[in-house]
């Protein structure tokens, strides 16, 4: 993968290894002072008995970015020359409902970048099973030598508020506009307010309801690629007192009061004190 140099002067980070400081880029929010990582590796839960008997040989890595499955996206924005670009991101993710609002993190050094931060649109594309191959290709080669839409035949379509086009092949493209640049340290985040959520009608089922469940959607797991299994429940099925709705009955075994590790028979099974409406047909909203 060809990286785009950046200029600068060389400082010593917080881990001690070298890090490129941007000429008047401003100083990354959040960093905080990191353990050497000798400290962390192997470490081991001690110190304190009732967490050695709690814990069973809990091993404490030095911190990652170890919290997946993520959605595989893809990020499409358009030059002011009306080139169009596409890149893959899975730091991206749902950050407000009220406006609709979203992430994604983007390193300087990737060509998408400098156009978002220019423009400041692009559309997060929702991605399928079908399309792993032009997800992952996206996500290895840079449109600074290519273009990657012909490439991956990836079909255009025409975004209603942003220049940036949307990707045919997904089931739903969010048109977004960026309100903030948060200079994180390696990614710059650029947290966007969505301003349309576009549909591919195929997925709507017979009263016009969006069925995303149908698309087969792609999930990105610690550096491997999964397609969403098997249907599980709906948002809030767990203190609904019954399996999911009109659906199947009940997440296989898992059968009426069966219990499970999280929620011991007879336990946790909340009639109605959690923030769920029983009978609520709105999916749930974070
Ligand atoms: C599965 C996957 C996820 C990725 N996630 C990100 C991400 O969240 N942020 C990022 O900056 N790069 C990410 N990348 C790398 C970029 O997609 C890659 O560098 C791409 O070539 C950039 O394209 P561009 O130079 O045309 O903008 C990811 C790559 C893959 C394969």
């Amino acid at each position: 993968m060809r990286e785009k140099k950046r200029e600068g002067a060389v400082r010593s980070g917080p881990d001690g290894k070298n890090q490129k400081k941007e000429a008047g880029r401003k100083e990354p929010i959040g960093r905080l002072e990191r353990r050497d990582d000798r400290e962390w590796a192997g470490r081991e839960a001690g110190g304190r008995k009732d967490s050695d008997a709690q814990n069973k040989g809990i091993q404490y890595w030095r911190p990652s970015n170890m919290l997946y499955p993520l959605p595989a996206v893809l990020v499409s924005c358009m030059d002011e020359q009306g080139r169009a670009n596409v890149m893959t991101a899975a730091w991206a993710g749902t950050v407000c409902s009220d406006p609709v609002m979203v992430s994604v993190s983007i390193r300087p050094q990737r060509y998408s970048h400098d156009i978002i931060e220019r423009t400041g649109e692009f559309v997060l594309a929702v991605t399928t099973e079908e399309m792993v191959r032009a997800v992952d290709y996206a996500g290895v080669r840079s449109g600074r030598d290519e273009d990657k839409f012909e490439r991956l035949h990836l079909k255009k379509t025409k975004s209603l508020h942003v220049k940036a086009p949307g990707i045919a092949q997904s089931p739903v493209n969010l048109e977004c506009h960026v309100e903030q640049i948060l200079h994180l340290g390696s990614h710059d985040m650029f947290i966007a307010r969505v301003l349309s959520t576009d549909i591919d009608p195929q997925y709507l089922d017979e009263k016009g309801r969006f069925a995303l469940e149908k698309a087969h959607l792609l999930a990105y797991s610690h550096g491997e690629y999964y397609g969403l299994g098997r249907y599980l429940g709906k948002f809030g099925f767990s203190v609904q007192g019954r399996g999911p709705e009109g659906r199947d009955k009940a997440p296989a075994k898992a059968g009426k009061n069966a219990g499970s590790r999280y929620f011991p028979k007879g336990k946790g099974e909340d009639s109605g004190s959690g923030n769920v409406r029983r009978g609520s047909k709105s999916p749930g909203r974070g």
